[in-house]
């Protein structure tokens, strides 16, 4: 799980002379920047509305207005062209007379009132999680003619919120900003390169070590990067490694770094992605539009008050489980959970008070930092992470950007909105003595699918569809834990979230082969007498190659370059885990062939909420389907 990487020379110090920020375009636009707050400004919105039964939380109003303009202007077009393309599916496949009638009534019903809240939950995992997410949401997306044939296409335009972290933190905000681009452009970049502002992912230059193998190319690339943090600290915030990691990100999933060869991905006259901002993507046209589903993103936290007998059960676990999650989306910054239920707006992140505004530090790049940053990991001792890879990076900093000892390098530090806020319902804000947050990895506590913002009563989520790719097995495989974790995580608050029983140990997706096949949880759920909405998941991992093909998919975490080739060919198989259903043998060949029933059953689980809202029972093919993918 753990993210390495390397950065195996001694040369680091050479090249930092000679240069100023002054002169980097990137520096400028990284600094935050102090402005009086508009007249009304209130940095705090508590978002737990007390009442007797369980606890109502709210939404912020854009939120909720983005979510309700969605729902009346987009969703009601795209629900009806994906029940078409099931529909095309059915009769191309002969199976047009088993849909039972309320499919369609739900999908082309263009209520918001009688159509399913979806989101889409893309893991952590790096760049082979956000590979996989992209594969997935390309096999779900419309505006793919494949996808369409395959009965998929369109769940991506009908979804109503996406979330991520760490890797699916890169493909979901990458994607974002690009203002919601199809993914093979997404991540290659458009057919006429420079055609459009984001030039895709730029995978062939490594992460950290963009010199390939020249080291003093990569030493005068990290001297560059320290250089374009110098603008933030000079305004008095802390840098640590997650600013480091920003800027160096920020090349492969902020719109600002040509990859056509050395010299753009190396050029020093462009901002690379600095100044751009999570608030920022509220100008978008896809945004406006409300044509992209809601964006939002997971950062765990580092807590003095932590309570480590919390831990998950897995090693590598950092994190107790009862520590805040905090969410990033486009307007605010905070939390649902009871510790804290509260939030800032995102253009505001770092505001030291109602009258004095801070803006420009909430880069997306940062974000996306703050999400996968669990370099922390190596610091179980001052020695291990001097050192560890990191320790080099961490040093140089250091040395040319002296700072306070209570700077924490590790971590992504930022200024903390809810210092003095007392908790909710009984629970204890843990971070309201800290001055600063201290952000780690959104999968450090174990939950490495970002499936947490989706349980937000409030967002009323009828189905998730959770995409989830870590490195759960010595193979790269994800095994399950992920969703353990979730299970484990949602029962600290009952009186909060409601997760759909699921397995308890990783021998029992093992034994039901959970991750080789997509997994439907919580099929009956809502017919308890719970009284919190349990949504019902999609579960789909990586956790073996489709179809009997040699696996592709299960590259390392570590690894942080990619050549075009190596990434089709992951998609590729991708689809095919998207497509596949639970495969069977082909008697007659001997090969594994896809159930031509999947994109059926896929239909049925994804309208099952709203079926029991309208007092339908289950029946034709969504009865045998749900029997054979729910788990019980
Ligand atoms: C559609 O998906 C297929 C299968 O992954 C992929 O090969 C193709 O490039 C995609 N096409 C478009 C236009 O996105
Ligand atoms: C490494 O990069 C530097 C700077 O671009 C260049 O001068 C040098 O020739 C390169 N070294 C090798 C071995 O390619
Ligand atoms: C940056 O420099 C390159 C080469 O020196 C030049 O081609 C490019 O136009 C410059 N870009 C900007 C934004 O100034
Ligand atoms: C820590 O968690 C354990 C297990 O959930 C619980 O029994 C204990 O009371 C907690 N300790 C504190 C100080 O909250
Ligand atoms: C707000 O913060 C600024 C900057 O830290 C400080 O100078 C000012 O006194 C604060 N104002 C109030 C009302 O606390
Ligand atoms: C940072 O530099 C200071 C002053 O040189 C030193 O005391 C401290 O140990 C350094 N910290 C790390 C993490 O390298
Ligand atoms: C390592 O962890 C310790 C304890 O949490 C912390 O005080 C220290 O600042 C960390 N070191 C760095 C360089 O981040
Ligand atoms: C917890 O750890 C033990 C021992 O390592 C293992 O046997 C068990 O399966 C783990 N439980 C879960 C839920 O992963
Ligand atoms: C799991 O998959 C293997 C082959 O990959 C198959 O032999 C076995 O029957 C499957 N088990 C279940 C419970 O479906
Ligand atoms: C859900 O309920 C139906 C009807 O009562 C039953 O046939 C089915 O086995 C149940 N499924 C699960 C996964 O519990």
């Amino acid at each position: 799980m753990l993210f390495l990487f390397q950065l195996a020379y001694s040369v680091l110090w050479v090249s930092l002379y000679g240069k100023t920020s002054a002169q980097l375009q990137a520096a400028a636009a990284d600094s935050p920047q102090f402005t009086a707050c508009p007249a009304g400004t209130n940095l705090i919105r508590p978002a737990s509305v007390s009442s007797s039964g369980p606890t109502q939380q709210s939404l912020s109003t854009f939120e909720s207005k983005y979510i309700s303009t969605r729902g009346t202007t987009v969703l009601p077009a795209a629900w009806a062209s994906y029940f078409n393309t099931v529909s095309s599916y059915s009769r191309a496949h002969g199976l047009s007379s088993q849909i039972p009638a309320y499919v369609s009534q739900i999908l082309t019903s263009h209520a918001p009132s009688v159509f399913p809240r979806l989101g889409v939950a893309a893991s952590g995992g790096g760049y082979r999680a956000a590979i996989f997410g992209a594969g997935v949401l390309d096999a779900l997306d419309s505006r793919n003619a494949t996808s369409n044939m395959a009965g998929l296409g369109g769940l991506l335009q009908s979804a109503s919120y996406i979330t991520g972290l760490s890797g699916g933190s890169w493909l979901i905000l990458s994607l974002s900003q690009a203002d919601f681009p199809p993914l093979p452009e997404l991540v290659f970049g458009p057919s006429q390169p420079g055609s459009k502002p984001f030039d895709g992912w730029n995978a062939q230059f490594d992460i950290t070590q963009a010199g390939g193998t020249n080291a003093s190319l990569t030493a005068a690339y990290i001297s560059t990067i320290i250089q374009e943090i110098v603008g933030k600290a000079k305004t008095g915030f802390p840098v640590t490694f997650a600013d480091v990691w920003a800027r160096a990100l920020s090349r492969h999933f902020v719109t600002g770094t040509r990859g056509d060869d050395i010299s753009t991905f190396f050029a020093t006259n462009v901002t690379h992605g600095a100044g751009v901002t999570l608030s920022g993507l509220t100008g978008l046209s896809t945004f406006k539009s409300h044509t992209q589903p809601f964006p939002i993103v997971l950062a765990d936290v580092l807590s003095s008050n932590g309570n480590k007998s919390n831990i998950f059960n897995e090693t590598g676990i950092f994190v107790p489980l009862s520590n805040t999650i905090y969410e990033f989306n486009p307007f605010e910054f905070g939390s649902f959970d009871p510790m804290v239920a509260a939030f800032t707006p995102t253009q505001f992140l770092g505001s030291p008070n109602n009258s004095i505004c801070v803006t420009n530090f909430d880069q997306l790049s940062f974000v996306e930092s703050a999400s996968s940053n669990l370099f922390n990991e190596f610091n179980t001792s001052a020695e291990a992470l001097q050192n560890s890879p990191i320790g080099p990076i961490i040093a140089l900093l250091n040395a040319s950007i002296p700072q306070s000892p209570a700077v924490e390098l590790d971590a992504a530090s930022v200024p903390n909105p809810f210092f003095g806020v007392p908790g909710t319902q009984g629970f204890v804000n843990l971070d309201a003595e800290e001055k600063f947050l201290k952000l780690v990895d959104g999968g450090e506590n174990g939950e490495i699918d970002p499936l947490q913002p989706l349980l937000v009563q409030a967002r009323e989520v009828d189905t998730i569809f959770a995409i989830d790719a870590p490195a759960d097995n010595a193979d790269n495989f994800a095994e399950g834990f992920s969703i353990i974790a979730s299970q484990q995580r949602a029962s600290l608050f009952p009186s909060v979230y409601s997760f759909p029983p699921v397995p308890t140990t990783v021998s029992e997706f093992a034994a039901r082969n959970l991750t080789k096949r997509p997994t439907f949880f919580g099929c009956n759920s809502s017919t308890s007498l719970h009284s919190l909405h349990t949504p019902l998941i999609i579960y789909i991992a990586n956790g073996a190659p489709p179809l009997g093909q040699e696996p592709l998919t299960n590259t390392a975490t570590m690894q942080t370059t990619y050549e075009p080739e190596q990434i089709r060919g992951m998609l590729n198989q991708v689809f095919d885990i998207a497509t596949q259903g639970i495969p069977h043998v082909n008697q007659r060949t001997g090969t594994l062939e896809k159930d031509a029933e999947w994109p059926v059953c896929l239909a049925c689980a994804v309208v099952d909420r709203a079926r029991a809202r309208l007092g339908v029972k289950r029946s034709g093919i969504c009865a045998s389907c749900l029997d054979r993918y729910c788990w019980s």
